[in-house]
């Protein structure tokens, strides 16, 4: 179903929780959940295509997940790896564009390879623009931006009372792309984890007590039904 909503968002991102506890729930390995997310990624992106939504940014892989056990690691890796191997022709059928942020220079250099092509494959698609977050923490991206503009000053081609927040979010990962302008988080955790703690300061929020693998299209019309009726002030009145 195609809903007509006065307000959408142009860019929504998720953090995409609760992998681990709906495997628990089923009594299942927790790359059972995994799994399972790895198809409500794909629920999502579909959502997004019918709505109009033109931006998707999800948190797939934070900087801290490479603390969980290298078994786990291992098959998040192996998971994203069959996905975007998976997904690359249905990509370019749904005029998809594929692109990252954080370190990807971490992931497995056959995963680095397949996503430069993919990434490169699908730059000129149009009707929805994701983007992985991979091996991504704001902390991290916000400090190594600050490092490129000190160096800048440091040898003279900058000088620090230029430094504005315009320049400034030219040096994050998220360079030339819009703000979110609605967070989903799922599995009713009220955190943000570390991501996008730049570009979310005036994005809608909305948490919903749904685990990720169970998340659909009923859960992403709430999330657009509930934005509808935000007024957003950006600190004005
Ligand atoms: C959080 O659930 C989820 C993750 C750390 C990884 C997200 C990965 C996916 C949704 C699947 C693969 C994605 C792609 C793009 C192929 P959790 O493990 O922290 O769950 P818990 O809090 O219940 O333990």
């Amino acid at each position: 179903m195609k809903t007509d909503f006065d307000n959408k968002p142009t860019h929504i991102a998720c953090i995409m929780d609760g992998n681990g506890r709906w495997a628990k729930q089923q009594g299942k390995p927790r790359t059972f959940g995994h799994r399972a997310g790895a198809d409500a990624v794909s629920r999502c992106i579909e959502s997004c295509i019918r709505h109009g939504i033109p931006m998707l940014t999800l948190y797939a892989f934070s900087s801290e997940n490479w603390n969980r056990p290298s078994l786990e690691v291992k098959a998040l890796m192996s998971l994203l790896h069959h996905f975007l191997k998976e997904k690359v022709s249905s990509l370019e059928k749904q005029d998809i564009r594929l692109s990252t942020i954080g370190n990807t220079a971490k992931l497995p250099a056959k995963t680095q390879q397949l996503l430069n092509r993919v990434v490169e494959q699908t730059k000129d698609n149009k009707t929805l623009h994701l983007v992985l977050a991979l091996s991504y923490g704001s902390r991290d991206e916000i400090v190594e931006a600050t490092k490129k503009i000190a160096h800048m000053a440091q040898s003279g081609q900058l000088n620090p009372e230029q430094i504005t927040h315009e320049l400034f979010e030219k040096h994050l990962d998220t360079a030339g792309m819009p703000d979110p302008d609605l967070l989903i988080r799922t599995s009713g955790e009220m955190r943000i984890s570390n991501f996008l703690l730049w570009q979310i300061s005036y994005t809608e929020l909305f948490v919903t007590p749904t685990l990720w693998p169970d998340f659909s299209e009923k859960e992403f019309l709430e999330a657009l039904t509930d934005y509808n009726t935000r007024h957003r002030k950006f600190g004005k009145i």
